[in-house]
């Protein structure tokens, strides 16, 4: 049986191992999913086969119960709110590590001693410890993308010393809940995890909504690195093997989009270090100045029949408004009427990594026409119509050339390059980070006021008509 779950834990490992290859690119992203599914469902159904389960009654409720729930959630949700529900995802990760933990502390499933006990008692400390500030980050996190909490970052002085504090005294505790005795360990168990939760929610509030896109995904890292710490306690090597595989990847996608949000980790792990600590995101005194220049369908209509080559630019409006299938109308119009149309996705677009890219493929828009920021920035200066549909800090000027922007640092869509960039929103609010933005009152500009789906819906009968 013992061989059998190995080659079985194998299988499970290499299927994960393709996923993730699967869902490095839009056109297999979707095979990468089917991967994925089967390799949990090789995983659950072989553990079940292990000797340690016993009490299946339990397993079979529990797995009714939460699969239920989970179905229920993941058929409800919308997608722009599936950063929040990821979020939740992960501190029920971090909650489940830290329940593991406490239980293999209290009754431990083989008796342990001398040196084998000490590395079990450091794992089982390693997996509550990360679980904790797992937890409580996901869970401040969730409270901040779902609009529950501000999203200013919470700057407390000597915050990093506090931090530097707290993780040195959660290393520390580590020696008396070793060697104290069943009931003195649980004590330094139970301090650690408060300290190590107050930590993990403190790291997550000294940060600011601007670099929130990356703490989902370093969260998602978190996740990985608690799964595979709770795998060296229990033994289980399937465990090892796919938290180190989640963390991993979700450590190189916050690199990667710290890359192309101009930040360094470092700034995002510890909460705005070295970053300009008194910007924070709210209304700014100095507004930009200009004249706003609305437009009309009409003559928008007029103006796209006049141009070669048009330019997308889809942000989290266009997700919210649900306009994607008016835009893929829209844009094979023009290409059947031998226009150049491309659309330009910024990396922080929307609410979660490839939001717009999962948007446009489920519309049915050609892959080839989607191009990232850097494929496709140069070109903005010879393009005729650049349409900024419900996106706002992804085409904002201030991020280049205000350094007291809190976004300022952050490559953006350069889309006032163009000829005539036409924004269509509903109102002249603010994005996410909560900043005004001169590119709508840029010379070059003209504003589409209205809902992205009814705007594109009326931009497509005028220029059929
Ligand atoms: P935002 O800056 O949030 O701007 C979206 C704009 O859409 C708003 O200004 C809003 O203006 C407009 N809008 C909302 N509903 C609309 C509707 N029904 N029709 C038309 N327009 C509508 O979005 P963005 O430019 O995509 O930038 C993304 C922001 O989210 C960045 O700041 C990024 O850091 C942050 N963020 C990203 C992620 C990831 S991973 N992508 C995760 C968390 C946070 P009106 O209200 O005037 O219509």
């Amino acid at each position: 049986m013992g061989n059998l779950l190995t080659v079985a834990y194998l299988v499970a490992a290499t299927l994960f191992i393709l996923s993730l290859g699967g869902l490095s690119t839009q056109e297999t992203a979707r095979r990468g999913n089917y991967f994925g599914v089967f390799g949990m469902g090789v995983a659950l159904l072989v553990t079940l086969f292990h000797p340690d389960v016993g009490t299946y009654g339990y397993v079979f409720g529990a797995t009714v119960i939460g699969g239920g729930i989970g179905a229920l959630l993941a058929s409800r949700v919308a997608m722009t709110a599936m950063p929040e529900l990821v979020a939740l995802l992960h501190s029920f990760v971090g909650a489940a590590a830290v329940l593991v933990g406490y239980s293999t502390f209290l009754a431990p499933p083989h008796e342990l001693a001398g040196v084998e006990k000490v590395i079990h008692d450091i794992e089982i400390f390693l997996d509550v410890a990360i679980g904790a500030i797992t937890l409580t980050g996901s869970i401040v996190a969730w409270g901040k993308l779902s609009g529950r909490m501000g999203g200013r970052p919470l700057l407390i002085p000597q915050r990093h010393t506090w931090n530097a504090a707290a993780a040195l005294t959660c290393c520390a505790l580590v020696i008396p809940f070793s060697f104290g005795g069943e009931g003195f360990g649980l004590a330094m168990l139970v301090a650690m995890t408060v300290i190590a939760g107050a930590l993990g929610a403190h790291l997550v509030l000294a940060i600011g909504g601007a670099d929130m896109p990356v703490v989902v995904s370093l969260l998602n890292s978190y996740s990985g690195w608690t799964a595979a710490a709770a795998g060296f306690m229990l033994g289980n090597d399937l465990l090892i093997v796919t938290g180190a595989l989640v963390g991993s990847s979700g450590a190189i996608l916050s690199y990667i989009m710290c890359e192309a949000m101009n930040r360094s980790i470092w700034n995002v792990v510890f909460g705005g270090f070295g970053t300009g600590e008194a910007v924070a995101a709210g209304p700014r005194p100095d507004q930009p100045q200009g004249e706003v220049e609305p437009i009309e369908i009409d003559p928008l209509a007029e103006l796209l029949r006049d141009a070669e080559s048009v330019i997308v630019v889809p942000g989290y409006g266009m997700a919210v408004a649900q306009a994607q299938h008016a835009v893929q109308e829209f844009s094979e119009g023009l290409r059947k009427a031998g226009k150049q149309v491309r659309f330009a996705i910024h990396p922080v677009a929307g609410r979660l990594p490839g939001h717009m890219n999962v948007l446009l493929a489920e519309a049915g828009v050609p892959y080839d026409i989607v191009l990232e920021m850097e494929e496709i920035n140069e070109d903005f200066p010879e393009t005729d119509v650049v349409l900024v549909i419900g996106a706002n800090d992804i085409v904002n000027p201030g991020a280049l050339d205000d350094p007291t922007s809190p976004i300022y640092g952050m490559p953006v869509l350069e889309s006032w390059r163009a000829k005539t960039c036409v924004v269509l929103k509903r109102s002249m609010g603010a994005g996410y980070a909560g900043v005004d933005n001169p590119l709508f009152v840029h010379p070059h500009t003209r504003m589409l006021f209205g809902d992205a789906k009814d705007s594109m819906s009326r931009l497509v009968s005028a220029l059929r008509g």
